[in-house]
């Protein structure tokens, strides 16, 4: 396996662990009818998406889609994969804006951290058992260097030399 899948199937192990996290709090919430002694869980939750959709979906997006693109068109899977990174994108600012309030309000926060749960479980189920397997039989050893260094500048943040 090519580096950049590599390193994408892992991403997708560290965010899987985090949902089982999310999951216990919204458990939790659930249980005991208050989010306050979750707060700061769910903030670091967040925290983590937030970095998630800063790296790893804008390194999908510009380094591989655009690739895939070419070979498959623009309709199918990478369309749906892009309306999902939206979809999560929303959310997420949904579930921080709530966590800044004084007052948490509970209903919503099992809402959008509901959604984020079973929209992102099921967008890397999506691409670990159908778009990297598809990316590897489709993209030549050439391509997956370019994708690469497109995505190691979006992680360092700057243009490589
Ligand atoms: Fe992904």
């Amino acid at each position: 396996m090519n580096g950049l899948l590599e390193v994408f199937y892992d991403d997708h192990e560290h965010a899987l662990a985090q949902l089982n996290q999310l999951e216990k709090y919204l458990e939790y919430i659930k249980k005991n009818g208050e989010a306050e002694k979750v707060r700061i869980q769910l903030i670091s939750f967040s925290k983590f998406l937030e970095i998630a959709l800063d790296i790893h979906f804008v390194q999908e997006e510009e380094a591989l889609f655009p690739l895939l693109v070419q070979k498959i068109g623009p309709n199918g899977p990478v369309m749906v994969m892009e309306m999902e990174h939206g979809d999560l994108r929303e959310s997420q600012k949904a579930l921080k804006a709530l966590l800044t309030k004084e007052e948490l309000d509970k209903e919503a926060i099992l809402e959008h951290g509901g959604r984020i749960l079973s929209v992102l479980r099921e967008h890397i189920a999506k691409e670990n058992q159908v778009l990297f397997p598809l990316s590897e039989r489709v993209l030549t050893e050439e391509e997956w260097k370019q994708a690469e260094k497109i995505a190691g500048e979006i992680a360092l943040g700057q243009k490589l030399a």
